[in-house]
């Protein structure tokens, strides 16, 4: 049923409209929460259309997941895939690397995200959400989402680049908000515009990083920016200022945004599932203890991993990601034209009650 192909023959391309000249379907596409559900609906599990000035095909559910994801990976590029907003303002960090090139930066990152590394994490993670609880207690009523980007934010920020809660870190939240901004918003580059300001932020958070990169360089540190100025491959290569700062920058995004949704979801679905709350509570209450959590005991908590798994299905942080087709490609019985942009999908996959069944509910015992 799927293949790539070089020759278009008598196949179609995908259902769907390209929408308005130049603009496309850009607008919808940034404003309808339901632009792909409405459409997939329409058309199926492969459609066409026109957004961030580039024709581009949706495909969801998990056939198409696995042939973009897995089986015909090498068929797709990540650089030319995502919105060139993406790529000015993350740089030439990981997120759009690919071939040797990926495989050596994602070595050289990783022992800033491995065993040992992570369980020297804990203890910060523990201390300041110790803060925020008691701030909580205090406050009693309030709104999750803020509180958690600030958190989260706070977390990322200390662990990777040593910067203490308080106004820096605040001001760097400040100029991650300006970054982000700028991923799905029309590229003009003035200076009141909002790529304007998300530029300027990015050019600040690198001057920022660069900074804490060669403090770390004169005194060497175990955080993760340490263990990634001090990190070298089998030919005893390490990674530039440029890399380290762009990887730093992306690690800083990557990580506190989608932790963020994450833990807001995680909260409203054990407010509205009292008894998975009760059940999760006593297995902390059961394992935790009364010192310092260890990884141990986070490995132990088979029933919180399996709250968290289905917070994922239900309410993923993520709905999909950008590719660019390097070859043309058939795909349904509809042909893709090389260049094409492709967007994969995770929510409608995790919809899908021919894999999970009654999709909609919150049910973390799927996950036994
Ligand atoms: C609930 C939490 C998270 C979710 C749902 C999530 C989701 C994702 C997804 C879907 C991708 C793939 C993007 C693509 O290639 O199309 C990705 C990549 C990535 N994420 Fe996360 N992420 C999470 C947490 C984190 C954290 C905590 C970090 C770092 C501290 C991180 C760092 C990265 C990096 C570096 C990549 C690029 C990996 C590569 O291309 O090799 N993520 N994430």
């Amino acid at each position: 049923m799927t293949k790539t192909t070089e020759a278009r023959g008598s196949l179609p391309l995908p259902p769907g409209s390209f929408g308005l000249p130049l603009i496309g379907e850009t607008v919808s596409f940034l404003r309808d929460r339901n632009f792909v559900n409405n459409r997939q609906k329409k058309y199926g599990p492969i459609f066409k259309t026109h957004i961030m000035g580039r024709p581009t095909v949706f495909m969801t559910g998990a056939e198409a997941n696995r042939f973009i994801l897995s089986s015909h990976m090498d068929r797709f590029s990540w650089r030319e895939g995502w919105p060139d907003t993406f790529k000015e303002l993350l740089g030439e960090s990981l997120f759009l690397q690919e071939g040797a090139e990926h495989q050596r930066n994602r070595k050289l990152l990783m022992p800033a995200f491995h065993g040992k590394a992570l369980g020297n994490y804990l203890s910060v993670m523990e201390r300041m959400t110790q803060n925020y609880l008691q701030k909580w207690e205090r406050l009693g009523s309030f709104t999750w989402f803020p509180e958690f980007k600030q958190l989260t934010f706070e977390i990322a920020s200390f662990l990777l680049i040593g910067s203490e809660p308080g106004e820096e870190t605040t001001q760097l939240s400040q100029w991650f908000t300006e970054l982000t901004d700028g991923f799905f918003t029309v590229p003009l580059r003035w200076p009141w515009t909002t790529y304007g300001r998300a530029l300027r932020a990015r050019d600040r958070l690198l001057v920022h990083i660069e900074k804490a990169v060669l403090h770390r360089q004169q005194e060497p540190a175990q955080d993760a920016l340490g263990l990634l100025v001090q990190s070298r491959d089998e030919e005893g290569n390490r990674l530039s200022m440029q890399e380290l700062k762009v990887q730093a920058l992306l690690m800083l995004f990557a990580g506190h945004e989608t932790t963020t949704s994450m833990l807001t979801s995680f909260c409203m679905a054990l407010a509205q599932h009292p008894d998975v709350w009760t059940r999760a509570r006593a297995e902390q209450q059961k394992l935790a203890g009364d010192g310092s959590l260890t990884m141990e005991q986070i490995k132990q908590m088979t029933y919180l991993e399996q709250v968290l798994r289905e917070v994922e299905r239900l309410y993923p942080p993520v709905g999909g990601g950008f590719r660019c087709a390097i070859e043309p490609f058939e795909f349904n019985g509809y042909y893709v034209p090389k260049g094409w942009q492709i967007t994969y999908r995770i929510p409608e996959t995790h919809q899908d009650s021919r894999i999970f069944s009654q999709p909609e509910q919150f049910d973390p015992d799927r996950f036994k």
